[in-house]
């Protein structure tokens, strides 16, 4: 075997000093507070079941796809699929991508041009970032949620840029590393005052948790702005895949240019016959019962974080996903192991995945689990603060 370049060992031996070399470690059997499956959807039978039905009622008995949808890949199933999609989502057309990551490099990557500028929020997911860079567009972040600063951002960038500019602004629903969320009319309104077309990510965005003023589509004043969506079906849906949601054209556009879409084998069919029975599931009264159950569980988690004095840790969210600030790779790694000797899995975000002073714990809360787990972490986790770091 040829040997490891030098400076690739030394880039991994930086990573382990700094106490943040990335490991894989096999799945536990912990209570999950780590996984994105907010819904307990990737291990529900009905999907699982109902999936390999349709295609076995179909006849279609066929392990891939064969190609990318623009050669052998396209099956009818596919087409279905975004059909639903588009009445799901209350969107004019529908594009599945292999992943959210796929979506998001084709999409940035590929309908930003060279005179146009993204405006994005400093905290968007690294699939953004990735693909603002593999294009040609000029690009500048806002402060997180911060609309002055959005406007401030803009107003600079307008006076230096010629009429042909075409400007976006892309932000998450629910950012993925803290929770939280934009006020999407807010957001909406300086994209009708400033002229940009907005584009949300929604990977993290979970529908019917009494939650609607989060869904773009609700807000009248979109219509004129928003340019694009891109939902993943990793979290939520329990399964695989992504879709872009949005016009037409767009659909057009990119079946015609983004790469990550043109130049890979589509999923499998087992994948989209999935995609179409977590949406059937999703809006049943069985994924009704577990949006109540999951939402019971963050009525909880806030509960028990106010109860114990936890607030100055916890970044205020309403959604499945919490996280507690605890600076330093070391003391949140430190934290997690004690989570985790007492049964729980709960993973360190540590830098450089979020900025220096900003790692934290992050929990997401499952429709599974129950008030007595979450009563019990947090009790652990404030013992082990006041223990390790005298808050
Ligand atoms: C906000 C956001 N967008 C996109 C992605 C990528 O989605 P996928 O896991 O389907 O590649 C993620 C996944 O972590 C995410 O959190």
């Amino acid at each position: 075997m040829a040997d490891f370049p030098k400076k690739l060992e030394f880039k991994l031996l930086e990573r382990s000093n700094s106490d943040a070399l990335r490991e894989l470690q096999a799945v536990s059997k912990k209570v999950d507070f780590v996984s994105n499956d907010y819904l307990g959807m990737a291990r529900n039978e009905e999907v699982f079941h109902g999936a390999h039905k349709l295609l076995v009622e179909r006849g279609i008995i066929q392990n891939g796809a064969t190609g990318s949808r623009l050669l052998s890949g396209n099956g009818q199933l596919y087409m279905e699929a975004e059909s639903i999609l588009c009445d799901y989502y209350t969107a004019e057309a529908a594009l599945i991508f292999n992943s959210g990551y796929d979506a998001n490099i084709g999409f940035f990557a590929s309908i930003p041009q060279r005179t146009d500028v993204v405006f994005y929020d400093e905290y968007i997911h690294a699939s953004i970032r990735d693909g603002i860079q593999m294009g040609n567009a000029k690009s500048y972040k806002f402060k997180h949620n911060d609309f002055k600063d959005l406007v401030s951002v803009i107003d600079r960038q307008k006076s230096s840029n010629n009429p042909n500019t075409e400007y976006y602004v892309v932000t998450e629903a629910v950012f993925s590393m803290d929770g939280d969320s934009p006020d999407i009319s807010g957001l909406v309104s300086i994209c009708n005052d400033q002229n940009c077309r907005l584009v949300i990510d929604e990977a993290h965005l979970i529908r019917g948790l009494g939650n609607s003023q989060l869904d773009v589509t609700k807000t009248d004043a979109a219509k004129d702005v928003l340019f694009a969506r891109i939902v993943t079906f990793g979290k939520a849906m329990g399964i695989q895949g992504a879709v872009i949601l949005g016009s037409d054209q767009l659909k057009t556009y990119l079946v015609n240019f983004a790469r990550s879409f043109v130049y890979t084998t589509a999923l499998p069919p087992m994948s989209i016959a999935a995609i179409v029975l977590a949406h059937q599931i999703s809006s049943s009264n069985q994924g009704k019962e577990h949006k109540k159950l999951l939402n019971r569980n963050i009525k909880c988690f806030n509960d028990e974080v106010s109860a114990l004095g936890l607030q100055n840790i916890f970044i205020p969210s309403t959604s499945a996903i919490h996280c507690g600030i605890i600076p330093g790779n070391d003391i949140v790694k430190k934290t997690a192991a004690t989570l985790q000797k007492h049964g729980f899995d709960i993973r360190p975000i540590l830098a450089p995945t979020i900025p220096e002073g900003q790692e934290r714990l992050r929990f997401c809360l499952h429709s599974y689990n129950t008030p007595h787990e979450i009563k019990e972490v947090l009790s652990i986790l404030a013992n082990a603060i006041n223990r390790e770091i005298h808050v």
